[in-house]
């Protein structure tokens, strides 16, 4: 049995954000949609609360987990945290977004050993200057720790690139040929406005129709993922590639099926808005039981709608 908001959409997932702060400062980053902290370390929520937040979802039918941040790794508890959250009975999924730089040096096999099945990491260039301007980091340890989620056994490998006009949309023929070859999953994503200045977003947010078109021309096979924003998957003959288009897109958010945990604490219905916000927080450290908690989930689903509306 799932939770259901008003328009039928079924709660299945849950994106739980651990940390707000990262070692890279991508211009585009959206930091899930989370207001911004003046101290990035303050109010983290323990190992024993995330945990048991995680109980409560799966006991309302929320079986796929997503661990983000901010950037993860940068927690040091996140080998107990994944542990503890892949032993609830009747999960299916416990994936990590992550920007892939702390994974080598057997990190990427301590998470598989402690039962994280899947990652993301985010990959937006191969080329070391155009990583470099965008996020500040160094694509060699990025790279390192794609290598190190591959031998470590996640299945899939997923590479994010969100596709940014004038910066790394000609890289794109470049990541689907190193997808292909390293027999990984590349996500294209679209830019998203959310805690990205206006001047940015125009400057650099286009539609991702231009590379749908190609990768139509190329595919074998197409697959819809009904429970995932009705997201396109390409099939190309040497190359699995994903298409995410959430802007203004009406059959995206009609297909939404997640619920948010911001790092402090709060049950996030849409990445788009933080006036819905419930406190799940503060309840659990005032002491409240299961099902009180389980209630808050229940109201928070209920303040789940789709943004772009039919
Ligand atoms: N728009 C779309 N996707 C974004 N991401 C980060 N910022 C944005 C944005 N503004 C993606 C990154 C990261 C994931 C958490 O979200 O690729 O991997
Ligand atoms: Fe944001 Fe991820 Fe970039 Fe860090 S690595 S700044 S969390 S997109």
């Amino acid at each position: 049995m799932n939770l259901t908001d008003n328009c039928g959409r079924p709660l299945l997932n849950l994106r739980i954000s651990i940390t707000q702060r990262c070692n890279n400062r991508c211009a585009y980053c959206h930091k899930e949609g989370e207001v911004q902290r003046a101290n990035r370390s303050a109010e983290l929520m323990s190992v024993g609360e995330i945990v048991r937040m995680a109980k409560i979802a799966v006991s309302l039918g929320i079986a796929r987990i997503k661990l983000t941040g901010g950037e993860p790794l940068m927690r040091r508890d996140l080998p107990e945290i994944v542990s503890g959250i892949s032993a609830i009975a009747g999960l299916r999924d416990l994936s990590l977004t992550t920007n892939g730089l702390l994974l080598g040096g057997g990190m990427a096999k301590k998470l598989r050993e402690c039962g994280l099945k899947r990652v993301n990491i985010s990959l937006p260039s191969l080329n070391p200057e155009t990583y470099h301007k965008l996020t500040g980091g160094k694509l060699e340890a990025a790279l390192e720790g794609v290598k190190a989620a591959i031998e470590a056994g996640f299945c899939p490998v997923k590479l994010n690139m969100v596709v940014l006009k004038d910066v790394n949309s000609s890289d794109v023929p470049d990541l689907i040929e190193y997808a292909g070859r390293n027999n990984i999953v590349l996500q294209l994503i679209e830019l998203d406005p959310v805690n990205v200045g206006d001047e940015y977003y125009t400057e650099h947010h286009r539609s991702l129709d231009e590379q749908e078109a190609m990768l139509k021309a190329k595919a074998v096979t197409v697959e819809k993922r009904p429970y995932m924003h009705n997201r396109l998957i390409y099939h190309l003959p040497n190359a699995t590639v994903e298409v995410v288009k959430p802007i203004e897109n009406t059959d995206f958010c009609m297909h939404c099926t997640r619920m948010r945990i911001t790092s402090d604490g709060k049950l996030k219905p849409c990445l788009m808005r933080n006036d819905n916000l419930t406190d799940i927080l503060v309840p659990i450290r005032e002491g409240a039981s299961d099902e009180e908690l389980k209630k808050l989930f229940v109201k928070a689903n209920f303040l789940r709608e789709p943004y772009n509306k039919q």
